[in-house]
């Protein structure tokens, strides 16, 4: 067995890149990926903060696309050779909930209790290793993968099929967005810029994007929206003064339940409240930040449990909507590749920095200060041609 580069959690604030075993064919269906290009997400960062309760020894990584190295006897559709994004639900494709295109909620592919949905390299998402290594298992390949026209174009734009793309769209579609709406986007992290990006492609009349890093106010207004700093001012009303008191159509939460004021401390129903607030009465919110049913850290409370107590009782009587939940990547991502080809949509506008796989440490410690420019990290484990 030949040993492989990966990026392992060592506790909180802690990862190395190490040696591990090699990924197999461990089922017929099974197919194992070179790793071109792979990325650190926001959700990463709970994991290294120390807010989950995933194990050490973990191999992270779940935004990952590379070249198929192998197939096990029973994949036909996907080859050897083919580029290809993998979404970062692990789904079996014939549950009932996969059937219905709910492939974030997979019913069979997470052994752990009461959790449906798994992941590459998460905690609580299933026994599977990440893809910030050279190699990665790919289960039931034919349904999970994507396939990407061969080459080396677009590298740094496909690379967001996997997740924050597909996830961005989401935000929207769980708002009911339409075009002509006025969009509210809280956070302006890759999930939110993309929430954004997909805003405008879809036809939004305006986009708010709210924040409080400069660097990402900048590119939310470099992509067409209009920037909201939430450290200079309540974000609510400038949202609500912008529209002449009508508040926006709809919202997309894109922060998270590590949502902190501007002093920095946490208050996970913030975002959620400030929301509620911003959107006009039976407008719709679309929850893409996550929320956990449990947190060791928790600034409240309750939230330990995940009792997350926000204005319930505005929500109801302004007769607005909520969707919420991990997007299931397989709706979206075929379509959005092909707006990535045709030039429509260009998500590749957040890359900040490309490293090698042994960079990783710095990657997650400047990703995580949210240190000026550090927008997006990607990781390069092999090279990008076949
Ligand atoms: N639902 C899904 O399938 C899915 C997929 C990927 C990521 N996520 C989640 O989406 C969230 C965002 O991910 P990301 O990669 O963009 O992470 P990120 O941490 O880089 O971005 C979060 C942004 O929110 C900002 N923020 C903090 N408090 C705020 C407040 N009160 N108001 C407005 N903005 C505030 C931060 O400054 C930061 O820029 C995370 O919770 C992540 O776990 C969900
Ligand atoms: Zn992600
Ligand atoms: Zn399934």
């Amino acid at each position: 067995m030949v040993d492989v580069k990966a990026v392992v959690f060592k506790g909180p604030f802690e990862v190395s890149v190490e040696e591990v075993p090699d990924p197999r064919l461990e089922a017929p269906g099974d197919a194992v990926v070179r790793i071109t290009t792979t990325n650190i997400c926001g959700s990463d960062l709970h994991m290294y903060e120390g807010r989950t309760s995933v194990e050490e020894g973990k191999v992270l990584g779940h935004e990952n696309m590379g070249i198929v190295e192998e197939t096990g006897p029973g994949v036909t559709r996907i080859e050897p050779g083919d580029r290809v994004s993998v979404p970062f639900n692990i789904a079996c494709g014939s549950c009932r909930n996969c059937v219905e295109g709910l492939t974030a909620f997979c019913l069979r592919t997470n052994p752990t209790e009461g959790v449906d949905g798994a992941a590459y390299g998460y905690a609580n998402m299933g026994p599977y290793r990440g893809g910030q290594a050279e190699y990665l298992r790919v289960p039931h390949a034919d349904f999970n993968l994507l396939e990407l026209p061969a080459g080396t174009e677009h590298e740094n734009d496909f690379t967001m099929l996997s997740d924050i793309f597909p996830t961005g769209w989401h935000g929207t579609e769980l708002a009911g967005m339409r075009p002509g709406d006025t969009v509210a986007v809280f956070g302006a992290g890759p999930v939110g810029l993309l929430a954004a990006h997909s805003a405008v492609i879809r036809g939004a009349a305006r986009v708010f994007v709210v924040d409080e890093e400069p660097d990402r106010l900048a590119l939310a207004e470099r992509i067409g929206a209009e920037p909201v700093d939430f450290s200079a001012a309540d974000p609510v009303e400038q949202i609500t003064d912008a529209t002449h008191g009508a508040g926006a159509d709809c919202g997309v939460e894109a922060v998270g339940y590590q949502a902190h004021d501007p002093t920095g401390r946490e208050h996970p129903e913030l975002v959620l409240d400030q929301l509620v607030r911003a959107v006009r009465t039976a407008g719709g919110i679309g929850v893409v930040g996550v929320y956990v049913p449990e947190d060791p850290e928790a600034a409240t409370d309750g939230a330990e449990e995940g009792r997350i107590g926000f204005d319930y009782g505005t929500f109801f009587t302004k007769g607005q909507r909520m969707g919420t939940g991990q997007c299931p990547v397989k709706r979206y991502n075929a379509r959005l590749r092909d707006l990535i080809t045709a030039g429509r949509a260009e998500p590749s506008f957040l890359v900040s920095h490309e490293l090698p796989l042994t960079e990783a440490p710095r990657g997650y410690r400047c990703f995580d200060h949210r240190d000026d420019g550090w927008t997006k990290v990607l990781l390069r484990p092999t090279a990008l041609a076949a």
